[in-house]
């Protein structure tokens, strides 16, 4: 299969090729689109050296399938519109929640992949992906009357500049300087040694843009426009790894054991109990979405607790459009 990476020297798009190279994708050429600022940069895939190009005129004729890996910005002028024959997996937020466009989780919906007459598929948010795959497992057993869920998101959550911004306030807050503030670019804050409690641009009830794309793509992928989630979402100095602390809801008694059965024979999800809890710094590099900390409320049995925690570039962005692309055949 001819494939393309728009993005390919970003983060996502990076940790793209390493998947198609590990997993074995029949790649049979392969076409890597970057800015201006990369043009004629060489990258390694297998034994070859590919050099990178801006986005050409007629580009989408060079692969059968694309992974589009920019901002959201870059991503509406390459994509909006688009017509032609190969498939595109698309990791901004521009497709996700256009009715036509399926938004998808090969473990939790994969099966609309079969139907759709459409060529773009949406990639979820980096949280939204392990976030559904908990609540789809739990679902399973009992339908919670609601979700409170907060996320603590990592650096390279926001790209490649995020990531090298909190390395550069590290190293200001080593030598006792106080941070400046073009080193404050891209957080807006000191992120180093601190939390920043805003993802995205607050609206006027206050919500931030984060916060509503977790409760807005968790409905339709699960199909369930009324599951009430309420979501808080957190900046926080770990370069790799997001992490939710999830409270579920229900409206009688739930059996943890059931609970525990579904997510330990869930796919894609490794669950651990007692003090085997995971870390963010466990998941780097790892494609599995961890599940631990399960415990009901003290004294009450209608909620439940539980923790997770997942690399945001592997199954949170690259692995899930990965996956995606190897269940289009
Ligand atoms: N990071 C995550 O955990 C994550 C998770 C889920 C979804 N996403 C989404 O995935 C997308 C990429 O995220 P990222 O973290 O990989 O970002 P990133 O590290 O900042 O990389 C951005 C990529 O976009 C390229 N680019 C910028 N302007 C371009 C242009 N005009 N034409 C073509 N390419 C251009 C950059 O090329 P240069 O190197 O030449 O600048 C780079 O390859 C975003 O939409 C993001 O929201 C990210």
């Amino acid at each position: 299969m001819r494939v393309g990476i728009i993005g390919a020297t970003g983060l996502v798009g990076r940790t793209t090729l390493s998947l198609l190279e590990e997993r074995g994708f029949p790649v049979s050429e392969l076409t890597l689109f970057a800015s201006e600022r990369s043009a004629g940069e060489r990258i390694r895939f297998r034994d070859t050296e590919v050099e990178v190009t801006t986005v050409t005129e007629n580009w989408d004729l060079l692969a059968d399938v694309f992974f589009c890996s920019v901002s959201d910005e870059v991503t509406r002028p390459i994509l909006e519109g688009y017509k032609g024959d190969a498939w595109i997996i698309d990791k901004s937020k521009v497709f996700r929640m256009d009715p036509s466009v399926p938004l998808v989780v090969p473990e939790v919906n994969g099966n609309i992949l079969k139907s759709t007459s459409s060529k773009i598929i949406a990639n979820p948010n980096c949280t939204t992906i392990p976030f559904v795959m908990v609540v789809d497992a739990v679902c399973k057993v009992a339908r919670p009357e609601r979700i409170v869920a907060t996320a603590l998101q990592s650096a390279s959550g926001a790209g490649k500049d995020a990531l090298a911004e909190l390395r550069l306030q590290r190293e200001y807050l080593a030598v006792g300087q106080e941070v400046p503030d073009d080193a404050k670019e891209v957080f807006g804050r000191v992120l180093a040694s601190n939390l920043i409690p805003r993802i995205g641009s607050f609206d006027k009830t206050g919500e931030s843009t984060e916060e509503r794309k977790l409760r807005a793509e968790s409905r339709k992928i699960l199909d369930d426009a009324e599951l009430a989630i309420y979501a808080a979402c957190t900046r926080v100095p770990v370069e790799v790894g997001h992490s939710l602390s999830a409270t579920f809801i229900f409206s009688e008694e739930v059996n943890l054991r059931k609970i525990e059965k579904s997510l330990t024979s869930y796919p894609g999800i490794t669950y651990r109990s007692g003090d085997d809890y995971v870390t963010p710094a466990q998941t780097e590099g790892a494609d599995d979405v961890y599940c631990s900390r399960l415990r009901h409320a003290p004294e009450d049995r209608t909620v439940l607790h539980l923790w997770i925690t997942t690399d945001n570039l592997r199954k949170g962005a690259a692995l899930n459009a990965v996956q995606i692309a190897e269940s289009l055949g």
